[in-house]
């Protein structure tokens, strides 16, 4: 498949060029197989079905998200999350409501669930926690669920967190998140783009998904959408080579990490 035409294919989607960037290899691969069970021969064919048939677009664009995720990934935000944010949310509030929107296949949301619970036994605070973890693609929700990861995923696990969350599986090289990490999770399969969960949120983690690999009107019109159900006073973050724009003046940056963004109280 040539770009030109992997390029039609995200402009279809209204999907960023840019953002598939360092991936385009490895998706490309799963689009022509995906040609080649449909039984097209070309893009021109291929983009006619997807107009014509729900199912088959559907199948194609899950078939274009990536799951690249690994545990404590962007190590400073966690930090920065433990010791400032979350103490001062915890204070006020019970439940704590959390939002991982495109979660991959877990590895934000118990890295999250590590540092509650480290959390809760430092502090004499008791919050309960309301954690949603979604993402479009069922087969990573599955395996979020299952919660079992390569070593790759864990590379930056510092060792007594490895130690004292992980189990390695007997039968193979694969560790699996305890199972007391898997409680007051609710995981769902939603897509970003639909109207937004019912609930208001504390905390919302937008990190490596809308903000890199869509196209600026489904971004804008998302973002705005996620917005409304992140509470005044709320914090939304994002990936490390992600920009947020937003039209008018609700969020500002935080002076704790340059990723995270609160919204203004009214
Ligand atoms: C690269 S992973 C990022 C995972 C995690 N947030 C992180 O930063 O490590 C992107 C995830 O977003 C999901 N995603 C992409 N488009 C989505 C959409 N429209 N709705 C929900 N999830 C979506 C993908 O399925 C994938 O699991």
């Amino acid at each position: 498949m040539t770009d030109e035409h992997f390029r039609e294919l995200l402009d279809f989607f209204d999907l960023s060029w840019r953002g598939y960037r360092k991936v385009r290899k490895g998706v490309k691969k799963r689009i022509i197989r995906h040609m080649g069970e449909c039984g097209v021969k070309s893009m021109r064919e291929y983009l006619n079905l997807l107009r014509e048939n729900p199912r088959i677009r559907e199948q194609c664009k899950i078939l274009l998200t990536v799951s690249i995720s690994r545990f404590f990934r962007d190590k400073m935000l966690w930090e920065v999350l433990e010791k400032k944010i979350l103490p001062d949310i915890m204070k006020n509030e019970s439940p704590v409501n959390v939002w991982s929107a495109g979660c991959a296949c877990g590895e934000e949301v118990y890295t999250f669930k590590i540092i509650w619970e480290q959390l809760n036994k430092k502090s004499n605070i008791y919050s309960q926690l309301y954690l949603l973890a979604t993402d479009i693609n069922p087969e990573y929700i599955e395996k979020a669920k299952a919660g079992c990861y390569g070593l790759s995923s864990l590379k930056e696990v510092p060792n007594e967190i490895e130690n004292k969350y992980f189990e390695q599986c007997k039968s193979s090289l694969l560790f699996k998140v305890k199972d007391h990490l898997k409680t007051d999770i609710v995981w769902k399969v939603r897509d970003i783009l639909d109207t937004p969960p019912e609930r208001e949120f504390h905390l919302i983690f937008l990190r490596n998904n809308l903000l890199t690999y869509y196209g600026d009107k489904i971004k804008e019109k998302a973002l705005e959408d996620i917005l409304r159900v992140l509470k005044p006073g709320g914090y939304i973050i994002k990936g490390a080579h992600e920009k947020i724009q937003v039209s008018d003046t609700r969020l500002v940056k935080t002076e704790f990490h340059p990723h995270i963004y609160q919204k203004t109280t009214p």
